[in-house]
């Protein structure tokens, strides 16, 4: 009997948040984890940029015959899906910004979506916001480093707390909320599957206690749902990854490990420049 593959797809490290629930919940898969390391950050690429670069890496797996795949970085779910569904018969599974349990969890009514400037941006977004939050307020900030700032910390260098701060300040903001009143945002949606990698680091700067948002256990239940047709086969499956720049083989290939992953290969020269 086979096991399922599934395929996670990221710019870079961030959808090791991802990785990490779904391997959890169904660890008798095979996965390949798909960084395009050459195209980070997705959050300063343009939109026609990012989905054909996206469309590219998924053609060449074509051959890898996956059952599914889940799209774990939100700047490009929130671009991507359609064209992917359209071209490939297999399922694909999105990460998108955690609007709707954001908006069922505040109790101040004030939100925050913290984001890549690519997501911030996007339609999708806002069509996300009109549909499940326009009952209470939110704002989406667009973080220009915190992603990179992830990358750096993960392969063990240094951040300081003050430029983490800066990128997250502008979620903790505080509204008029009737006479004399003030509230506090006290839902933060983490809407980059790199920020939950460094919450704990987000935690020590936050001026004030927030929930903090990752959608990863809702789209490890999501890929268990649709490998439902697949049985629980004994042991674990195999891990692999691989990255689209080489040169960042040294860099990835421990911190990968660490994740339970093995990096296999290096594929440059199958991604557009
Ligand atoms: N991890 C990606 C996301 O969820 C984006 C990081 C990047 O800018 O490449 O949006």
């Amino acid at each position: 009997m086979k096991r399922p593959l599934v395929v996670l797809f990221d710019s870079g490290l961030g959808g090791l948040s991802v990785f990490k629930a779904v391997r959890k919940a169904r660890d008798d898969a095979d996965y390949l984890y798909v960084a395009d390391n050459g195209g980070f950050p997705y959050g300063s690429l343009g939109p026609s940029d990012i989905v054909r670069r996206v469309i590219t890496i998924f053609d060449t797996l074509q051959s890898s015959r996956p059952a599914l795949a889940v799209i774990a970085c939100n700047t490009a779910s929130t671009l991507v899906l359609p064209f992917l569904r359209q071209r490939h018969a297999y399922p694909f599974v999105g990460t998108v910004p955690a609007v709707k349990p954001a908006a069922e969890n505040t109790t101040t009514g004030i939100v925050a979506v913290l984001s890549t400037p690519g997501t911030l941006d996007r339609d999708y977004t806002r069509n996300l916001i009109n549909e499940f939050a326009s009952h209470v307020h939110v704002r989406v900030v667009g973080s220009a480093n915190l992603a990179g700032y992830a990358e750096r910390i993960l392969s063990g260098g240094l951040v300081d707390d003050e430029d983490i701060k800066r990128e997250v300040m502008p979620a903790f903001y505080e509204m008029d909320i009737g006479e004399m009143d003030t509230g506090r945002c006290d839902t933060i949606v983490l809407a980059c599957t790199h920020y939950p990698l460094i919450l704990d680091r987000l935690q020590v700067v936050a001026p004030w206690h927030a929930d903090w948002i990752d959608p990863a256990p809702a789209i490890a239940c999501r890929v268990v749902d649709l490998l439902r047709e697949w049985p629980v086969m004994p042991g674990n499956g195999n891990a692999r990854a691989i990255i689209t720049d080489p040169d960042g083989v040294r860099r990835f290939r421990p911190i990968f490990q660490r994740f339970g992953l093995s990096l296999i290969a290096g594929k440059a020269e199958e991604v557009p420049a």
